[in-house]
This record gives C-alpha cells, sequence and structure tokens, in this order.
C-alpha cells in the first residue's frame, strides 16, 4: 500500500484553496506597456503584425498614457517613428525628432503616476536599419560594420536629448559594448543625477523581433548577430548583465522573455538590481494568430504567458498587453 496521505491536490481543491496558495501573482505595476508614436500621420494607425497595437499621433498619445495611468500599470516604453532617415540617425538627436517630442508629450500626460521609459537605440532612425553606425570593413561578408565607438558617441548624445526631454528612464537596447557606462557617465556630467538607466543586458538575436520590424518600418538589411546574442548562450547572458551592473545599469533585461526563462532564471538568481524582461512582438503576434483562428484560448494564454515570465523571476514584464491585462485584474 502506498501511503497517500500525502496529497498535493489538497491544496487545488477549491477555487479559494488555488487562490491562497498561488506562488506568483499579476499587479498592475508589474507591467510596463510599449507604445509607438510616429511622425506624418493624422490618425492612430493599426499595425497589421500585431493586431490591438497602434501608431499614434503626437496628439493621440498623450490621452494613451493617461490610460496606462488609470489602469495602474507601471510605466511606458516608447518608440519613435520618424518619416526621414539618414545614415547616422540624426533624428534621434534632434530635440524636435518624433521620440524627444514624443517623450515631452507622454511626461506632461503621466505627470508623477507612472514610469515614462524611452528607447535609445538608432535603428528607428538609420536608414540602414542597424542600431548603430556603420564603417567599411574588409573582413565582413557585407563589406561593413557597425562601429561599437562611434556609435557610443550617438548614443550618448541621444541620451542627453532624451533625458533633457524629461524621460524618466532610458532603455539601453543597442547592444554596443561600453554603452552602459558612456551614457552613466554623459547623465551625471550633465546634472541628470536622477534619470535611470533600463540596460537591455542579455538581449538575444531574435526571430521574434519580426511583427516590431513591421511596426518601426525597418529598413534593416542583414541581420543584428555581430552584436546582439547568440540564442544558443546561456552562461553569456550573466556576462552581459553584471558588465551593465558594474557599468551603473539601475535596472537589467532579458529579452525576449518566453524562450528564454533559462537566461531569466539564472539572472534573477544573483542580480543585485531589479531584473525584468520583454515580452517582445513575436510572443505577442504568435498568441494573437492562433487565438484568431480559434486554435488557442486567447485570455488563458495571455495570463500563463505573463505568469510564466514572473514565475521564472521577473520583478517587471514589458508587454503589449498591459493595458488589458492590468484592467482585466483591476476588474477580478
Ligand atoms: C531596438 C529594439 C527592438 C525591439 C525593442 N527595441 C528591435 C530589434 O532589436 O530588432 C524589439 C521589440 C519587439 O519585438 O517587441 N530599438
Amino acid at each position: 500500500m502506498t501511503d497517500r496521505s500525502i496529497r498535493p491536490r489538497r491544496l487545488r481543491s477549491s477555487p479559494a484553496m488555488r487562490r491562497l496558495v498561488a506562488e506568483t501573482r499579476l499587479h498592475p505595476a508589474d507591467l510596463v506597456l510599449p507604445m509607438f508614436v510616429r511622425e506624418g500621420i493624422s490618425e492612430p494607425e493599426a499595425i497589421g503584425s500585431m493586431p490591438g497595437v497602434v501608431h499614434h499621433t503626437l496628439d493621440s498619445l498623450p490621452r494613451a498614457v493617461e490610460a496606462a495611468a488609470e489602469a495602474g500599470i507601471g510605466g511606458v516604453m516608447l518608440f519613435g517613428v520618424p518619416l526621414e532617415k539618414d545614415a547616422v540617425g540624426s533624428g534621434a538627436t534632434d530635440p524636435d525628432g518624433i521620440l524627444n517630442a514624443g517623450i515631452r508629450a507622454a511626461v506632461d500626460a503621466a505627470g508623477d503616476a507612472l514610469v515614462v521609459q524611452s528607447d535609445l537605440c538608432l535603428d528607428e532612425f538609420t536608414d540602414h536599419g542597424h542600431c548603430g553606425v556603420l564603417r567599411a570593413s574588409t573582413s565582413s561578408a557585407t563589406g561593413y560594420e557597425v562601429d561599437n565607438d562611434a556609435t557610443l558617441e550617438r548614443y550618448r548624445d541621444m541620451a542627453l536629448v532624451q533625458a533633457a526631454s524629461g524621460a524618466h528612464m532610458l532603455g539601453l537596447s543597442g547592444m554596443m559594448d561600453g554603452q552602459t557606462a558612456v551614457v552613466r557617465e554623459a547623465l551625471e556630467g550633465s546634472g541628470f543625477v536622477d534619470t535611470a538607466i533600463l540596460a537591455y543586458a542579455a538581449k538575444y538575436a531574435s526571430a521574434y523581433y519580426g511583427p516590431f520590424r513591421e511596426a518601426v518600418n525597418s529598413s534593416l538589411v542583414g541581420d543584428r548577430r555581430s552584436y546582439q546574442m547568440d540564442p544558443a548562450n546561456r552562461r553569456e547572458g550573466m556576462l552581459e548583465v553584471d558588465l551593465d551592473i558594474a557599468e551603473g545599469a539601475d535596472v537589467v533585461m532579458v529579452k525576449p522573455a518566453g524562450s528564454y526563462l533559462d537566461v531569466l532564471a539564472d539572472v534573477a538568481a544573483t542580480s543585485s538590481v531589479p531584473v525584468w524582461a520583454y515580452q517582445v512582438s513575436g510572443e505577442y503576434a504568435m498568441i494573437e494568430a492562433a487565438a484568431a483562428n480559434g486554435w488557442i484560448d486567447r485570455e488563458r494564454a495571455i495570463d500563463e504567458s505573463v505568469l510564466s515570465i514572473k514565475r521564472a523571476g521577473a520583478d517587471v514584464v514589458l508587454t503589449y498587453w498591459a493595458l488589458e491585462l492590468a484592467e482585466r485584474l483591476r476588474r477580478s
């Protein structure tokens, strides 16, 4: 006879019991909503590859930020989609460029209700679509390569313009070596001592960014494998995180989230700063597409996907479902 006095099912026996023993909970404050603001449109525009997500105009953005604040979510992450692009991404450092104007509009609307974050990367602003500036290279098959240290100069200027526009937190997503140190030093040197840095520390070269590239009209030819991480590498994620913390990151991030829960759990186990995760556009689009076909229970799949990211160790999740989830959590 086996002893059946140990019955794990006891704690699953009623909704009240299950609710009481749940180890992980979602809360609106733990969610950040990524948002797009686009130049040259007069009405918000749907993004085909991301059903339910829109390009905002400078006029529609403030109301959407207020709605996010009313839903109680923790923050928003802004991406800009400019009309004009060039080799060095000049729009990124133009104080009147779309992202910097968007930051000012969002910060005004947010008040102190939520944290306004801005993407600090050149890819939306360069005509070649890379996250940095290029230089000729004889060793590369394409004849060019992304110039790490020249890119850092651009990131430094971008950081100062974004901070001056009022961004509370800068999201360093370009995966250049030394970017956190350069931005931290520039912020300190210019008196922006309270501008926080969110380092996309372990950011992988992922197919799951596909829908986002449509969302930002990416002109990328080729790939980002010489700067974003190889999906094969787990240990290297810790190296990137350790470096970013040493360089002055206030928060570190793992991205994408769902396929990198092992990396996330490693980082969460040792990090001395908050650990966030970005549930990216492809993760969003896959569930939306399966649900639209009737192949998956949409709400359950959304809840499970975000809960799993928290369970693996994320303190905060960036997700395109942030608003919907927050509103649902408030009703329940
Ligand atoms: C870089 C950036 C990207 C994403 C966020 N910041 C694109 C990339 O690295 O190619 C992707 C986000 C998503 O897929 O939802 N500016």
